[in-house]
């Protein structure tokens, strides 16, 4: 088989990647000439584990190639994915998807009979439709067929999450249907691999496959916001919200997975995705108000952890030195959208506090987005060095490890405010420290 996937960003290279993994012939488009450059030089332009080896090995075997030629790689392709971008549009909160449909135009123009054009980026319910209209207008003799496959590998273990998902989903336009038959035997045989293994693959209609995405990560945003606002009752009635957590997460109707607080959700989708839905919802007329209320306690939450850590500074943080242990939403991974960090130092820094940060990957990525006075560290204890407060935003392992008597030593005062609580508090105040975490007293 022989695909071509326009769009060599996070969920296009991955995904271009891992269906070379699974012997498919993959052409990926791609229009920045840096990140071309960069791709066919076999340099991958994002951190993950494991996609630079995939990389390697495909585009050695011949299975996976880069290029800017839209039409080359259309050309004899069985289906097109679309994994372009869909930023926030300015204003209203939802996708913008201009490069959704000039994808679409320049798709129309190329492909041969037969294809199928399938959507592979986040997008707005509704667009696999439109996709279909605007090829239909564009060329009005080509059959296709159209399908929306959505993504839902997570950055950090995106490699596993493609190999091997909880699930795959499928919209065609009509699901067992005979236009949507090709489509259907086109995506079974690229996912043929994942049969074996015994993954559900669930073909539903277009609209639905769009919407599922959505429903699943808002559902995940709500859950990490419900634990945060549990952790936070937890703490003024002594409660351990890693007990409740489980407690609650026993219960398969819940499940303990995205139970696990912190200082608010970042990332490239669970707050774009949530408004985009909240705005999908409204223009729909069936307002999501718990998505809406969500999306609010979390902006919220991470102002509130900057005012966490000015009080547990003693109200002041003028003058003080803090040190900050990572800087990316989330662990493994070198992307700082939506970082808790960023309004979090922004606060800090704006109320005269020196910021001395570290993060493992992601310090490049943070410079453009922190207040300029920032000094980065070569390491952990480095950043930890003369400081009044230490904070913990990111839980990379390697700060687990750090142990206790080797930050008191480079510290200069004893406080920490630990995010994540990736340590115990018990080894904590024993080593000294006025050590606060999230839910647990
Ligand atoms: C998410 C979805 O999980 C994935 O299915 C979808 O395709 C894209 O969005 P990702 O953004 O990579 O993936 O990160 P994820 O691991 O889901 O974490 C999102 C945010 O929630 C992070 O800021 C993380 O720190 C936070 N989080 C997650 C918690 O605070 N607690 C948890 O228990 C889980």
């Amino acid at each position: 088989m022989r695909i071509a996937m326009i769009g060599g960003g996070y969920v296009g290279l991955v995904s271009g990647a891992c269906f070379a993994e699974f012997g498919t012939e993959v052409a990926v488009v791609e229009t920045d000439p840096a990140k071309l450059a960069a791709l066919q030089a076999g340099d991958i332009p994002i951190y993950e584990p494991g996609l630079e080896a995939i990389v390697r090995t495909n585009t050695a075997a011949g299975r996976l190639t880069f290029g800017a030629d839209l039409a080359a790689a259309v050309r004899g392709a069985q289906a097109v994915f679309i994994a372009v971008g869909t930023p926030t549009r300015r204003g209203d909160g939802h996708a913008d998807l201009t490069y959704v449909y000039e994808a679409a135009r320049q798709i129309a123009g190329v492909a041969e009979d037969g294809v199928v054009i399938v959507t592979k980026s986040t997008v707005p319910v509704g667009t696999g439709r439109e996709v279909a209209r605007i090829v239909r207008e564009c060329r009005p003799a080509l059959q296709f067929s159209m399908a929306s496959n959505p993504e839902f590998l997570r950055e950090g273990s995106a490699i596993g999450d493609f190999l091997r998902p909880d699930r795959v989903i499928i919209g065609v336009e009509a699901p067992g249907e005979p236009q949507s038959l090709a489509a259907e035997q086109v995506m079974r045989a690229l996912y043929r691999p994942l049969y074996l293994i015994e993954t559900p693959i669930v073909f539903t209609g277009l609209e639905t496959a769009e919407l599922t995405k959505y429903a699943a990560n808002a559902f995940l945003a709500m859950k990490v916001t419900f634990i945060n606002e549990m952790a936070d009752l937890c703490e003024r009635v002594g409660a351990n919200v890693h007990d409740v957590a489980r407690g609650m997460g026993l219960d398969q109707r819940i499940g303990r997975r995205f139970l696990h607080p912190g200082p608010g959700y970042g990332g490239s989708c669970f707050p774009k995705d949530t408004r985009a839905l909240t705005a999908i919802a409204a223009d729909a007329g069936a307002p999501t108000r718990l998505i809406e209320t969500t999306i609010a306690i979390n902006e919220q939450r991470k102002l509130a952890m900057a005012e966490r850590i000015v009080a547990l500074a003693g109200g002041d943080v003028a003058g003080l030195r803090i040190g900050v242990l990572g800087l990316t939403f989330k662990p493994d991974t070198d992307d700082m959208r939506e970082a808790s960090s960023i309004p979090i130092i922004r606060a800090l820094a704006a109320q005269g506090a020196e910021i001395r940060a570290y993060d493992p990957e992601g310090m490049a990525q943070a410079k453009p987005l922190l207040p300029e006075q920032v000094q980065y560290c070569a390491g952990a204890l480095e950043a930890a060095e003369g400081c009044d407060v230490l904070v913990v935003l990111t839980e990379w392992n390697q700060f687990r490890a750090l142990p206790p008597d080797r930050l008191a030593d480079a510290m200069r005062g004893r406080t920490v405010a630990d995010l994540r609580n990736i340590w115990d508090p018990n080894a904590m105040r024993d080593a000294g420290f006025t050590y606060s975490s999230i839910g647990r007293s």
